[in-house]
């Protein structure tokens, strides 16, 4: 995979979050505070857009974000008429997964669904009765990813040496339905990055798309400060 220089650090370990989302736990039930929206509103909403023009709300599609957080992007979505039951959150910190659970009740979006779960070593359980009973891991129309996959690429690495991010791919490709999308939006990783490392034969992923954000140029390079690239699971 092409993450050169990348080492493992806090922000890729499981205390680091559990520790962040206590605290922001807490702030929400002493203050109501919703806690922090990575990237800002902006990514939020540009993430939507692409969801709207892609996979609009009126197909009443099934949407899982990966490492969801205190649920802020899916709560957007509840706002642009995606059926709230149709869309699930997970989270491997439990804090984070009681703290959207809070925020859905107090916005009126309790059918969201969000569960405690390791992406990574664990399925996504179902949401709906017609998951349930068609058994089919490979259900979801659409994953969303907004921070997570940068927080897997600085794990710990196992005892071959392998990072962990090496099994997003494939836990990925996994639980979209063919012809489903990937939707990731990433600081640490350039588009073309994010290309190479997920278009994989073990994730079954092809490149559709990206977003554009404003550029900036330093020290003579120019770049984006976020990327944002969707990729699509191929039709059986
Ligand atoms: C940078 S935060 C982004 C949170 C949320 N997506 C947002 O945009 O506000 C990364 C999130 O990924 C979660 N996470 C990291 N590794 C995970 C894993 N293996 N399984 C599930 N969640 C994970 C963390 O607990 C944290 O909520």
């Amino acid at each position: 995979m092409n993450a050169p220089g990348f080492e493992s650090s806090i922000l890729g370990s499981k205390e680091h979050w559990d520790w962040v989302y206590a605290r922001e736990l807490a702030s929400f039930r002493e203050i109501g505070d919703e806690g922090e929206v990575w990237f800002g509103e902006d990514s939020v909403d540009k993430m939507v857009r692409w969801a709207a023009e892609h996979v609009p709300s009126s197909d009443g599609p099934m949407i899982l974000e990966i490492g969801s957080g205190n649920g802020a992007l899916l709560f957007s979505l509840v706002e642009q008429d995606y059926s709230p039951e149709r869309l699930c959150g997970i989270d491997y910190s439990s804090d984070a997964v009681e703290l959207a659970k809070n925020i859905a009740q107090q916005r009126g979006a309790q059918d969201v669904a969000f569960h405690t779960c390791d992406f990574l070593i664990q399925d996504p359980p179902p949401i709906l009765q017609e998951q349930e009973s068609s058994g089919c891991i490979d259900s979801w129309d659409l994953l969303l990813d907004k921070g997570t996959y940068d927080a897997i690429a600085l794990g710990d690495k196992d005892e071959l040496g392998r990072l962990p991010v090496f099994q997003y791919p494939s836990r990925a490709g996994r639980l979209i339905k063919p012809g489903g999308f990937l939707l990731i939006t990433s600081c640490n990783f350039t588009e073309e990055e994010l290309r190479n490392n997920l278009t994989t034969p073990e994730s079954g992923l092809m490149y559709h798309s990206s977003i554009k954000y404003p550029s900036f140029t330093f020290g003579g390079q120019s770049g984006a400060k976020y990327s944002s690239v969707a990729f699509q699971k191929a039709n059986k």
